[in-house]
């Protein structure tokens, strides 16, 4: 008999009075001697379907072995349920035992904590919360193809092996084929890769943008949607090692319109979310955070804050002398902490903030320069006057999160990003390229990465980042 999704069994009123076929995994198995209910799920949705076997048809020595995790193949008949809690359930009529689970199933018991479950990943999978977590991140990456597809943008795919360094932080796993031990070096001890798989020094890319950028100023508007790397050694419940990123990239585009865009891309995802995942984001909003659904309807609402970075350190430095107290420093040309991010987001403006125009001292090399005063400072966005050079950044911040978006305006003058790739000591091999957009018919563009997994954390209200991404790598982290 043809399987029916456990889904499309709640979906399809048709289907009641009729002969089904389920196959799925036991969440609770309960009942007497007469009658046992079996609560079987098949991943397909939230709902589990709940299965009424007759002791008289069903030989009772099959029923017992049948526990929490075992998986099931079901026929019976579809009907209104007389119990409370479901529209329908099935009187069975057929059971095959796929595979029996043993009293040692790490997922049995209710209740664990998360870091118990992040043990055993592999299975944690297979219960309600993580259920919900992934079938929401598959259709937040459904929204994210949609939007851009239906926004003209052409998905761009870009390479994960790299010999350069996007955000210029150093922080990037090495690619190679050498023996490690036996590294061939030149006087100085440094090492030589001619003889190495790509005959240079190479990596696993932080971030597709510089070659997303090389896509937008030939197609007009491209994205990319793919898994980068960062070495970073920071064990927080916002990093991970290795996270998906989303990476637009359109030509044309000033600091307005990029503002407009990710406002308006982040406000289509969490709308999507509401429309397509309800059944889940009410298990969610029931078991992890009952502010869920009305914090992401409230978004929907509000018009982000648009805030230059000098009027935020005004605005903090206010709040100090009010007697706010912050763990780390935050004068102009600090580099926000967390916490400065959480108080002007969750605190002073209650809402998210876009927050524009950063010394460019703590922003990457190729973030579009302000134009300079004769004090040395620079006029950014809002004529807000700021005591050093600034550049045409605009981080999204949001509750909870923190930073979601990173983005800018790019330089597009070929001697302003020249002299701040040679300031930096940005080597010229792995730059030439990159220069070639703004020697050859160089245009305005604009862009910025979404943090896949931020987007998720913010959606699902999970608190801990290596929830939201199956097999989360971390330091001294890489099982499954
Ligand atoms: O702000 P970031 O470093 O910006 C870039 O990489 C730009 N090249 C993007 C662009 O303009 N095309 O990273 C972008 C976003 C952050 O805002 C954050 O949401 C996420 O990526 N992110 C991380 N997410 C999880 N773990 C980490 N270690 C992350 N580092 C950044
Ligand atoms: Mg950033």
């Amino acid at each position: 008999m043809k399987r029916t999704r456990i889904i499309d069994i709640f979906n399809t009123t048709e289907l009641v009075g009729t002969k089904v076929c389920v196959k799925g995994w036991v969440r609770t198995r309960r009942g007497n001697k007469q009658v046992q209910f079996i609560a079987l799920n098949d991943g397909s949705t939230i709902k589990n379907i709940q299965i009424v076997v007759d002791t008289q048809k069903i030989d009772a020595d099959q029923l017992k072995d049948i526990t929490t995790g075992s998986c099931l193949h079901v026929e019976g008949t579809l009907v209104e349920s007389q119990g409370q809690g479901q529209n329908v359930e099935i009187q069975c009529e057929e059971i095959e035992i796929y595979g029996l689970c043993p009293n040692d199933y790490p997922m049995q018991k209710k209740g664990q904590t998360f870091e118990y479950m992040r043990k055993h990943a592999h299975m944690r999978l297979r219960t309600n919360t993580f259920g919900a977590v992934f079938r929401i991140r598959h259709h937040m990456a459904m929204a994210i193809h949609t939007y851009f597809h239906e926004h003209g943008f052409f998905y761009f795919h870009t390479p994960l092996i790299t010999a350069s360094d996007c955000e210029g932080a150093g922080n990037m796993f090495q690619v190679t084929t050498k023996n490690l031990y036996d590294l061939k070096k030149d006087d100085n001890g440094k090492i030589i890769y001619d003889d190495d798989f790509f005959g240079q020094q190479t990596s696993l890319t932080v971030s597709g943008q510089l070659e997303g950028e090389l896509g937008a100023t030939a197609l007009g508007a491209i994205y990319t949607f793919g898994p980068t790397f960062r070495a970073e050694n920071s064990n927080t419940p916002r990093h991970l090692a290795e996270f998906w990123m989303v990476e637009p990239e359109v030509a044309f585009l000033g600091q307005e319109g990029l503002m407009d865009l990710e406002e308006d891309f982040i406000k289509y995802c969490v709308k999507w979310a509401l429309d397509h995942c309800k059944d889940d984001l009410e298990f969610l909003n029931k078991m992890i955070d009952n502010t869920l659904i009305d914090r992401l309807e409230g978004v929907l609402k509000e018009t982000f804050v648009r805030l230059p970075y000098t009027k935020g350190i005004e605005i903090l430095q206010d709040a100090i002398k009010k007697g706010v107290k912050f763990e780390f420093p935050c004068n102009w040309g600090d580099d926000l902490a967390s916490e400065h991010e959480r108080y002007l987001v969750e605190e002073h403006f209650k809402k998210p903030v876009i927050m524009t125009d950063y010394p460019s001292k703590i922003k990457a090399f190729y973030m579009k320069q302000n134009e300079a005063t004769p004090s040395g400072g620079s006029i950014g966005y809002q004529h807000t006057e700021a005591p050093e050079p600034t550049m045409q950044g605009t981080d999204v911040l949001f509750p909870q999160i923190g930073e979601i978006i990173g983005g800018s305006v790019r330089e597009e003058n070929y001697d302003k990003l020249l002299s701040e790739i040679e300031k930096r000591d940005i080597p010229m091999k792995d730059m030439w390229w990159y220069l070639d957009t703004r020697k050859y018919g160089t245009c305005p563009h604009a862009g910025f990465g979404l943090g896949f997994e931020r987007l998720i954390l913010f959606v699902t209200g999970m608190a801990n980042i290596r929830d939201v991404i199956p097999f989360p790598r971390t330091p001294n982290n890489a099982d499954f």
